[in-house]
């Protein structure tokens, strides 16, 4: 096989992937500048497809479902922000703009953020907001979920609020989609389907002279297992109507995870948005493929898609701050 037609493999492979991460941070409506603070995701894949920019994370116990693959490479800047500011994180699938899809419309899923010290420890990330399923519909409507009729109808939004008085410092916001359109069964179950997750992580710095801490959270990865009821869920089976895949439907759904830290804001609300500064696009994804890195947790080398890189890559974190400096290992831009 040529190279082209073997990047047109894996581009027609990729296809079947949302690819959705974070684009751009607004604080109080402002925005940092596209990719500021993000740890951009570099690039994942389904096993024996030899992977694709920021497919799925489906492996409940990598280390990917932290920050996703090579969320151990920080970010160059750190977004400062005091208790009380609104954040607006601006995921988008293709392009920064509000014409994007955002993620594909059959993801339906929760969203949810959490936030850790930089580095994170054990048990360190706790949880600031969720949303599930929000309405409820009738086979073979799936209902009102927030990946795809929250955060999709509105651009890509999603919002959440520095708790009040919280101490100065780095933190790390982990911001996750999940799509359960193929979460009727484990990944551990069967490897070619599974709930898909696409965290994201923003550096931040906490600035002021709050004094309220934060109290034991979850460890990523481990805070998810196959046995949740809201890890194997069937989307299109979440109402009392009959569907033709089961007879006993549950009808609410059990967001993943622990429950929201009381310290947190309750009401997330849309603040204004002000202009995008900085690039809407991202480099094409050709020229992507062939910069990145791979992980040795999901990556099968198969002759066809040999060009897609050849490193593996193994995460490392640290397990005392860093200070960002400008990034040089491969697989970012
Ligand atoms: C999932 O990740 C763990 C930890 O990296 C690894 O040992 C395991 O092989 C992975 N499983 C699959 C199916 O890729
Ligand atoms: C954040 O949004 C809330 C609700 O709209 C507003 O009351 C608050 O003043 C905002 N915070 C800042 C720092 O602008």
């Amino acid at each position: 096989m040529c190279r082209s037609s073997a990047l047109i493999l894996a581009l027609l492979q990729g296809q079947a992937f949302a690819h959705t991460f974070i684009w751009g941070v607004f604080v109080n409506g402002v925005d940092q500048g596209s990719f500021k603070g993000i740890r951009i995701p570099a690039y994942n894949g389904a096993p024996g497809q030899g992977g694709y920019n920021n497919s799925p994370v489906k492996n409940l116990t990598s280390i990917d479902l932290r920050c996703n693959v090579m969320g151990d490479v920080q970010a160059a800047d750190t977004i400062k922000v005091a208790p009380g500011d609104n954040l607006t994180f601006d995921w988008h699938h293709d392009k920064r703009s509000t014409t994007d899809d955002v993620i594909a419309d059959s993801h339906h899923g929760p969203s949810l953020v959490y936030i850790s010290p930089d580095p994170p420890t054990e048990n360190s990330f706790v949880k600031l907001w969720h949303s599930g399923l929000y309405e409820e519909s009738t086979f073979p409507n799936p209902g009102k979920w927030s990946t795809t009729s929250d955060i999709a109808k509105n651009q890509g939004s999603m919002n959440v609020r520095i708790p009040k008085g919280l101490k100065a410092g780095h933190y790390i916001i982990r911001a996750e989609m999940i799509g359960l359109h193929e979460g009727e069964v484990s990944f551990e179950v069967n490897p070619i389907r599974g709930a898909q997750f696409y965290p994201n992580c923003v550096q931040i710095e906490v600035t002021g002279d709050g004094d309220v801490e934060l109290p034991e959270g979850v460890s990523f990865p481990g805070a998810y297992s196959y046995e949740d009821p809201g890890v194997v869920y069937d989307v299109y089976c979440s109402t009392n109507t009959k569907t033709t895949k089961s007879t006993s439907c549950i009808t609410t759904y059990p967001i993943p995870g622990p429950t929201v830290w009381s310290g947190a804001y309750a009401e997330t609300t849309q603040v204004p948005l002000a202009q995008v500064t900085g690039v809407t696009t991202h480099p094409d994804w050709s020229t992507w493929i062939k910069k990145s890195a791979v992980t040795s947790a999901t990556y099968t080398n198969k002759k066809s898609l040999t060009i897609v890189g050849s490193q593996a890559y193994t995460a490392s974190w640290s397990t005392t701050y860093q200070t960002p400096a400008p990034n040089t290992k491969v697989g970012h831009w």
